[in-house]
C-alpha cells in the first residue's frame, strides 16, 4: 500500500519540500492508522524543516560518539515528514489499543522531544499514530477545525498549568490574534480570567470578539495596558517573543508568572518559564475538545490550502510572515 507525503531531505526553506509516494507505515502496538482529513499547520513545522538549532547538535553529538554515523547521518535523519497537527478517521488500530476503533473520527498532534521533531509527519494521506496522540474529535465542528487543535490544546493546557492561571487573574497575551494566541484568549476567558490581548491595530474587533480587551502593539505598549484596566495584572503569556517578557517584567510580574512560548537565554536567566507542551497531559486533549464542544473555544481559518507542494509551499512562506489571523490548514481530499 503505498500513500502520499511531503518530506524533505536536507533542511532549508520551502523548497526543500517534495510531495512523494511512499510505502505506508507499519502500524505497531499501541498505534492506530489515521486516513488523515485536514492538517493544521504550525510554525514549529517550517522551524524544524529549516533545521533548529537543537536538531544540528543532536546530529553532530551523535556523528562524534558513533564516527560512523558521518557517513550514514544522512540515511538516518531523512527523509523527514512535515507538519504535526491534523484530523482524520481511523482506518486500522494494532495490537493493545483499548480506546479507540475503526471509523472513528479523531484529531491529535504527533508528539516529539521538544524542538526536534520526527521523521513522521501530518502532511501525508495516512498515519500512524500512538494512542496517546489523539483524541474524539469534538461533534460539533469539521476536520478542517478540528486539524487545528492537538498543538494549541498542548501549548496552552502546558501554559496556563505552568504559571497557575486562574479565574481571579488579569492576565497580557501578546500575539492574541494569531493560532496559540486566538484560542488561549478563549480559553482563559472561559476560566474567568480577564485578558489583555496584544496584536495590531487592525484585530482589535476581533480580539474583542474572542473576550479580550484589544491593545496594539508599537509605541507605548505599557501605557496602553495601564490605562485599559484598573485591576494589577498578574500574569503574562507571551506568544510572540523576548520583548512581552521584558514588558512583563516592567509591569512588575516575576518570573513565576511569566509564561513564553518563545524561549531566549536572557528571558530564561532573569526567571521567566519556557512553557506549552512540556507542561502539558493528556487530559489537555479533552479540556480543548470540551471548550470547543461547549462553544467557549471557536477556531477562526485564516485560509484553507490544497494538498498540492505549490499551495504548501505558499501556505508555509505566508505562516512565516507573522500575521496569520487564528490558523492556517491544508485539506486532504481522498
Ligand atoms: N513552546 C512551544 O513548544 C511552542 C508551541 C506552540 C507555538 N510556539 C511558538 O509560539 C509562537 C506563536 O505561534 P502561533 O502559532 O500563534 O504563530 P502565528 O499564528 O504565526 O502568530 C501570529 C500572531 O503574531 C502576531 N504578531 C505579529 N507581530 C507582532 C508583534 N510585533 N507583537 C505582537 N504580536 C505580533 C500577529 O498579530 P497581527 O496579525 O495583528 O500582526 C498574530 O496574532 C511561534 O513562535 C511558535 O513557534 C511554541
Amino acid at each position: 500500500m503505498v500513500i502520499k507525503a511531503i518530506q524533505y531531505n536536507d533542511f532549508g526553506n520551502e523548497e526543500v519540500l517534495d510531495l512523494v509516494t511512499v510505502e505506508a507505515q507499519v502500524l505497531l502496538d499501541h498505534q492506530v492508522r489515521v486516513r488523515v482529513c485536514s492538517v493544521g499547520l504550525n510554525p514549529i513545522d517550517y522551524k524544524i524543516f529549516e533545521g533548529v538549532k537543537q536538531l544540528r547538535m543532536l546530529s553532530f553529538f551523535t556523528k562524534l560518539r558513533h564516527p560512523s554515523k558521518w557517513f550514514e547521518s544522512k540515511k538516518s535523519l531523512f527523509p523527514r515528514g512535515v507538519g504535526r497537527d491534523f484530523s482524520g478517521i481511523i482506518c486500522e488500530v494494532g495490537k493493545g489499543v483499548s480506546n479507540f476503533s475503526v471509523g472513528d473520527e479523531v484529531f491529535g498532534t504527533i508528539i516529539s522531544a521538544p524542538g526536534l521533531g520526527t521523521k513522521k509527519g501530518a502532511l501525508a494521506t495516512e498515519i500512524c499514530v500512538s494512542e496517546t496522540e489523539i483524541a474524539l474529535m469534538p461533534k460539533n465542528i469539521d476536520f478542517d477545525h478540528a486539524a487545528t487543535m492537538g498543538v494549541a490544546a498542548l501549548t496552552v493546557g502546558g501554559a496556563f498549568r505552568k504559571i497557575g492561571l486562574s479565574k481571579d487573574d488579569t492576565i497580557v497575551i501578546s500575539a492574541a490574534s494569531g493560532g496559540i494566541g486566538s484560542i488561549a484568549v478563549q480559553y482563559a476567558v472561559s476560566m474567568g480570567a480577564t485578558v489583555l490581548g496584544i496584536a495590531s491595530k487592525q484585530n482589535a474587533d476581533y480580539l474583542k470578539s474572542l473576550g479580550a480587551i484589544p491593545i496594539a502593539y508599537g509605541e507605548n505598549v505599557k501605557d496602553s495596558i495601564l490605562a485599559a484596566t484598573s485591576k494589577p495584572i498578574t500574569k503574562l503569556l507571551d506568544c510572540y517573543g523576548r520583548e512581552y517578557v521584558d514588558l512583563g517584567f516592567e509591569l512588575g510580574l516575576k518570573g513565576e508568572n511569566i509564561g513564553t512560548l518563545v524561549p531566549s537565554p536572557s528571558v530564561i536567566l532573569r526567571g521567566a518559564k519556557f512553557t506549552g507542551p512540556r507542561h502539558s497531559n493528556y487530559d489537555d486533549f479533552i479540556t480543548m475538545s470540551n471548550l470547543v464542544s461547549n462553544g467557549d473555544v471557536s477556531i477562526h481559518l485564516d485560509k484553507v490550502y490544497d494538498f498540492s507542494l505549490s499551495d504548501i509551499k505558499e501556505a508555509y512562506k505566508e505562516l512565516r510572515m507573522g500575521h496569520t489571523k487564528g490558523k492556517k490548514v491544508v485539506k486532504i481530499e481522498q
